[in-house]
């Protein structure tokens, strides 16, 4: 079965109701590939806004998620409350969160787990450091991150991997379809060898890091890219040709 291309808009901490009520009526009323699995995610106080309004097919993701059901926990938000929002998908793992909130790999998988097992879905991100692609260790640093989830998960169905590599976020610096194809095909050979070979034939695997109504279509052409994480040009227009990269 041919992996579903899937493109998902990771707003970060952007927006306001306006901007986002904007972004979601020119989703409903784009022209987009309906082979495409397309999902979006707002800050936490704006995705029942996006719930409400967008129209059904696009699926709404937070950019985060605890791992505790409930109770004495400020500012958190537990699996069941977005499930009971309407919202089926979260982002997890993101380096933003690794770097600047100090998220371990260990507390990503626990989050991971308890997403799954509560029947969420989760784009789970992955990627390296400059320096740590100039030591020549991407490898090990994308497998040990995902290491930890496969330490506590068995079943990667409901998995999207959003390989990100750091020094290509925000920063215009797309990797090259030769570099992010070997990175994901590292990715779904340890899935292959750590998990199972139904896992690896399965799961897709996201490129994520400047990704643009440029260069989307070459990166889509790659046997292991399934599809794309989009931050800034999610925000935009841009986002619609993103989503018919393989149109
Ligand atoms: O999660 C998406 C992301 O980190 C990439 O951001 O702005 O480089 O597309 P951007």
């Amino acid at each position: 079965m041919p992996r579903q291309f899937f493109v998902g808009g990771n707003f970060k901490m952007n927006g306001t109701i306006k901007s986002i009520k904007d972004i979601i009526s020119g989703l409903n009323d784009a022209k987009l590939d309906g082979e495409t699995e397309v999902v979006i995610s707002p800050p936490s106080l704006y995705l029942l806004l996006a719930r409400e309004n967008l129209k059904k097919g696009i699926e709404v993701a937070a950019q985060n998620v605890f791992d505790k059901p409930n109770g004495a926990f400020t500012g958190e938000i537990s699996v069941e409350q977005l499930k009971d929002s309407g919202i089926t998908w979260t982002i997890l793992g993101h380096s933003e969160r690794r770097t600047l909130l100090a998220e371990t790999d260990d507390f990503v998988a626990s989050k991971t787990k308890v997403a799954t097992d509560g029947g969420l879905s989760v784009i789970l991100c992955c990627g390296e450091t400059l320096e740590q692609r100039e030591a020549g260790t991407t490898t090990d640093v994308v497998t040990s991150q995902l290491k930890a989830v496969a330490d506590k998960i068995s079943d990667w169905s409901k998995i999207v991997i959003a390989y990100e590599p750091i020094w290509a976020i925000g920063t215009g610096k797309v990797a090259s379809t030769e570099q992010a194809q070997e990175v994901h095909a590292a990715i779904r050979k340890w899935l292959s060898d750590a998990v199972s070979s139904d896992a690896a034939e399965a799961t897709r695997i996201l490129y994520g890091g400047s990704v643009s109504e440029k260069n989307c279509v070459e990166l889509a052409k790659q046997p292991d890219i399934d599809g794309f994480l989009v931050g800034g040009a999610s925000l935009k227009p841009a986002f619609y040709d993103i989503i018919n990269a393989k149109a």
